[in-house]
């Protein structure tokens, strides 16, 4: 199948390692420009060269924090400056720490809430005006399946998650007729640098975890880009304000 994906433009943010990467080389691959964004520039150089030496697309490296208001905005139209066009915006970054709920002060809790739920906000009121001009778009969020089925220690992003969920399931009806989709991704278990860090911080091994999966094995980034390449092509134009779980099985839930 052609996604209709060549010549698009499409932001992804938290692009310089992990789901991130994975989601902006397969949106490369298939034809699209791409954007690519994360705080740390070494990082963000080499992942942006490595994309577009693999796969020949043009790459843009922009240098921001989604937690601040103002590099979201800047963040859009450095993008839409450099390509004249927006159609597709990828909201995904790292997480806030894990802990007790009841361990966390303010400042953590304001820090979570800028990180995980503010970002989606702030991002997609920047890039919807762009999205409107170019006649149609897709939103994705990337959050988790511990958003679905919460458990002890991840209250941070569970809470704040769940806001983003219903942020983009009244986006979804508010933005339709301007043919603009949002949708959010709950993965499950996916090796990246971050699950690497998780498996040494607990003396486990990668797989450990690939034991209680039904299909057998961790997810890969690429697991999660071609979902996130289908919902945010004209293949994917009638899906929206949807939450999907893409983790192997692994969430035991009808829901
Ligand atoms: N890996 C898993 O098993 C898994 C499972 C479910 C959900 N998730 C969620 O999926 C998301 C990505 O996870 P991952 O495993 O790919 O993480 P990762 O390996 O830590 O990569 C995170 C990426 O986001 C960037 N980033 C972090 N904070 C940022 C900020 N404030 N502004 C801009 N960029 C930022 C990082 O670069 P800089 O540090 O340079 O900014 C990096 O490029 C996270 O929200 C995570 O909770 C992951």
């Amino acid at each position: 199948m052609n996604l209709g994906l060549a010549g698009r433009v499409a932001l992804v943010n938290g692009a310089s390692q992990g789901i991130g990467y994975g989601i902006a080389h397969t949106l490369a691959e298939e034809g699209a420009r791409v954007a690519v964004a994360a705080r740390r520039t070494p990082a963000l150089v080499a992942a942006a060269d490595r994309i577009a030496r693999e796969t020949g697309a043009e790459i843009f490296p922009v240098q921001c924090d989604i937690r601040r208001a103002e590099d979201c905005e800047r963040v859009v139209a450095e993008t839409v400056r450099r390509f004249g066009a927006l159609h597709a915006v990828v909201n995904n970054d790292g997480a806030p720490p894990l802990g007790g709920l009841l361990d966390f002060d303010d400042e953590a809790w304001r820090k979570a809430v800028e990180q995980n739920l503010m970002s989606v906000v702030r991002l997609t009121r920047a890039a919807v005006p762009h999205m409107k001009t170019a006649g149609g778009g897709g939103i994705v969020n990337i959050t988790a399946i511990s958003m679905l089925e919460p458990k002890p220690g991840f209250g941070l992003s569970a809470a704040t998650w769940a806001a983003v969920m219903g942020f983009a399931k009244t986006a979804s009806l508010e933005l339709g007729r301007d043919r603009i989709t949002i949708n959010t991704i709950a993965p499950g278990l996916v090796e990246t640098p971050r699950l690497h860090k998780v498996t040494e911080q607990s003396g486990k091994v990668m797989g450990d975890f690939a034991a209680g999966i039904p299909l057998g094995r961790v997810g890969t980034p690429a697991d999660i880009a071609a979902l996130v390449a289908l919902l945010v092509s004209p293949r994917g134009a009638y899906i929206t304000g949807t939450t999907i779980p893409v983790d192997g099985g692994l969430l035991a839930s009808l829901r």
